[in-house]
């Protein structure tokens, strides 16, 4: 399976509001996208920095996965995604290869994007998102 490219890195924040300012203070992000997801407990904004994107991640309670996340290891790097061709084939070829695919199928992600996750355990720690390429 070969990835064209990281597609955006997600981060795990507290305050929404604060880590956009921040993240463009710091390193010239634009927002490009701000979302409310009730059915995944998240609150997203997508910054653009340059070529690359960071999808920063703030959670609607406690028992939402990013609020688990927040209380088990606080702030920080919450997953990588790639952006791969063709996303059913490769879920399929990865589950073929033993790979820990949390997602048989693809799902419709945040900002509408056709995504599917792999667990971090087949990925030395770190959870995956597969990102269909539009
Ligand atoms: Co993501």
């Amino acid at each position: 399976v070969r990835a064209k490219g990281i597609h955006h890195l997600g981060v795990a924040v507290e305050d929404l509001d604060e880590a956009v300012e921040t993240y463009r203070r710091l390193f010239g992000a634009e927002l490009e996208q701000r979302d409310v997801v009730e059915s995944q407990g998240v609150e997203a904004a997508a910054v653009r920095v340059g070529e690359s994107r960071v999808e920063l991640l703030a959670s609607l309670g406690a028992e939402t996965p990013v609020g688990k996340f927040l209380s088990k290891r606080g702030p920080g790097v919450h997953h990588v995604a790639f952006e791969v061709s063709d996303l059913r084939q490769k879920l399929a070829e990865l589950a073929e290869q033993g790979v820990h695919v949390i997602d048989q199928e693809p799902h419709r992600g945040l900002f509408g994007l056709e995504v599917a996750f792999v667990h971090p355990e087949s990925v030395h720690g770190v959870l995956a998102e597969l990102v269909a390429s539009g």
